[in-house]
């Protein structure tokens, strides 16, 4: 029989390539998402059915069967939703959806903990007893700028630097706490920067990479902030995908355990600039000031995962970058 999983915020980057993988692999996968950033179309590969969660009893009293990958076009935590998961419908629940901006919450810390925390409480009380385990993406934002944890390993120091860092901290602890109260199997995977195709440019949340091809593609000037020596750890998101399902799959008992998902390899954005004049040519730069509270530098120690899981990368930088480039539509100079 096929796995059953729920995808919450399916219809966004990273949990649209999940549940197209998914469904890939034969897996039985409902998506929810409220489409307040994400967007119907990175289903597009998909043949999906649309309902709203008040229509959702209707859907299940109508006994059609077809299928059809079915988008639940509402909140994670409406309890129409709740109810389904209740149902023991569900294997396994991957939970991507949140706000997931870092500025936007510390303008907003009240509306992103009632999201990222509160929510998710909820989401996570009703799997207890009716699934296999939860999966949460969680993010490195959590180590903040510590200086004494360098590369990032999971059980080293960490200083949440804003609402969406603790919020995803706090989520962390109450994986390991549903697991010691009420045996809610749970993985928390840490993400590095994310990139790759059907990643929006010119959303808040974007990577340069992203940012800079949309400045490409529209040819306007690109962005570079500070001295351009700030490095990040940048993971393709084919990888990210390969983490949640072997976190999902994994015969060990999950209690909470948390990993980084990155690739221990990091880029600097000057390198990246220099990677993208190669293959377009010169580029207007325009020069911007260092934007106060960014982390300077972001690394992963992954033996952890890869002890574990069995996980690594398999994508370098320059693979995934020319993909994403294919994505966008861009021709290089040759
Ligand atoms: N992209 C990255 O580099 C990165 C890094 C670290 C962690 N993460 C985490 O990974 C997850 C997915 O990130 P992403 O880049 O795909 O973000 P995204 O914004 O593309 O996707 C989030 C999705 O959640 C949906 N959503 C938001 N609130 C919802 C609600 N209440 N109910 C239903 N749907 C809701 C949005 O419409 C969107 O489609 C997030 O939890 C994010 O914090 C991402």
């Amino acid at each position: 029989m096929s796995k059953k999983a729920l995808v919450t915020g399916g219809c966004g980057f990273i949990g649209s390539n999940l549940a197209i993988k998914l469904v890939e692999q034969g897996w039985s996968v409902d998506v929810v998402d409220d489409l307040s950033s994400g967007d119907l179309d990175a289903l597009k590969n998909l043949d999906i059915r649309t309902v709203t969660p008040e229509l959702l009893i209707q859907y299940e009293e109508s006994g059609i069967i077809e299928d059809k990958t079915l988008v639940i076009t509402g909140d994670f935590a409406s309890p129409y939703v709740l109810s389904r998961i209740a149902d023991k419908r569900y294997d396994y629940v991957f939970h991507l959806a949140a706000l997931p901006r870092v500025q936007f919450s510390v303008e907003n810390p009240v509306l992103t903990t009632d999201q990222n925390v509160m929510k998710t409480v909820s989401l996570m009380t009703a799997c207890i007893e009716n699934v296999d385990r939860f999966i949460f993406s969680s993010s490195s934002s959590v180590y903040g700028d510590v200086s004494d944890n360098f590369p990032s390993r999971e059980s080293g120091n960490y200083e949440p630097a804003s609402p969406y860092a603790l919020q995803k901290l706090v989520v962390e602890n109450f994986c390991q706490l549903f697991f010691k109260l009420y045996k809610l199997e749970s993985v928390c995977l840490r993400y590095f920067n994310v990139f790759g195709p059907g990643q929006p440019g010119d959303s808040p949340y974007s990577t340069a990479v992203s940012a800079w091809l949309d400045k490409i593609a529209t040819n306007q000037p690109l962005r570079s902030d500070g001295d351009g020596e700030q490095t990040r750890d940048i993971v393709y998101i084919d990888d990210v995908v390969d983490a949640n399902i072997r976190a999902a799959e994994s015969p060990k008992t999950m209690s909470g355990n948390t990993y980084n998902v990155g690739t221990g390899a990091t880029y600097s954005n000057n390198e990246i600039l220099g990677l993208l004049k190669n293959k377009f040519g010169d580029l207007e730069i325009n020069h911007a000031p260092e934007r106060p509270g960014d982390v300077k530098h972001t690394k992963a120690n992954i033996a952890k995962i890869f002890e574990d899981l069995g996980w690594k990368p398999k994508w370098d930088f320059v693979s995934g970058l020319n993909e994403t480039i294919k994505w966008w539509g861009l021709k290089e100079n040759s």
